[in-house]
């Protein structure tokens, strides 16, 4: 797949809203501020393909971007924001749920979370409704510049355990990465391969 080739289609406020169901598609989720959009234009090689920022909460729609007919990436809302009023934040647990469990393209869905602070609560219940469908899941700890490479190394293999001792190795596996510095984005380019293949 040529990610270099994606474009911007849509943003649908709810998944309702959608495109049809047809091909295939990956989805880029994880809390606010997490780097989803800076990890899309690092994989598409194009800065201004999604919208990012300093402020969390910046991504608020399901914004489609199509790699050609078929095959699409889904940047998704944050989660976890703490200025989104708390009937908006559960309205959106329940879409991301139901995204998870209904949505009959999606082959996978890339988790990102600051290698600062990974598998917080929220991290951990969206990979658990992940397991229980059966979704595979990519977990991008990103920002790993912040970190010198031993402890995003180190940082790297806790969570590996924690996936192996959780038993979900088969479904869930995890690698660092860096939009700034531009580190990772061959071997995500090979799980999205896999994933999309039609
Ligand atoms: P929401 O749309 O609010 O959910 O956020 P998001 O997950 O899409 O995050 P976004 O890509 O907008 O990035 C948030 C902030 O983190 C921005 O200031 C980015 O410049 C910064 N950022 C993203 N990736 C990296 C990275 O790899 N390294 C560093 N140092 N900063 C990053
Ligand atoms: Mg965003």
């Amino acid at each position: 797949i040529n990610f270099r080739k994606a474009y911007y289609v849509q943003s649908a406020p709810t998944l309702r809203e959608c495109p049809p169901e047809t091909g295939a598609e990956v989805a880029f989720a994880g809390r606010s501020n997490a780097g989803k959009s800076s990890a899309i234009n690092t994989l598409t090689g194009n800065g201004k393909l999604a919208r990012t920022s300093k402020t969390p909460g910046r991504t608020q729609m399901i914004n489609y971007f199509f790699l050609n007919d078929d095959q699409r990436l889904v940047d998704l809302p944050g989660y976890g924001f703490a200025k989104v009023p708390l009937a908006t934040k559960q309205k959106w647990d329940k879409h991301l749920s139901e995204y998870l469990q209904e949505r009959q393209t999606l082959r996978g869905m890339v988790l990102l979370m600051d290698i600062r602070h990974p598998m917080q609560e929220f991290d951990t219940m969206v990979l658990n409704w992940a397991v229980e469908v059966e979704m595979p899941v990519h977990i991008l700890l990103t920002k790993a510049d912040k970190f010198k490479r031993g402890k995003a190394n180190g940082t790297l293999l806790q969570v590996k355990k924690h996936l192996q001792e959780a038993q979900v190795e088969d479904l869930v596996s995890v690698q660092t990465f860096s939009s700034l510095k531009k580190e990772g984005v061959k071997e995500l380019e090979r799980v999205l391969n896999q994933w999309l293949a039609l």
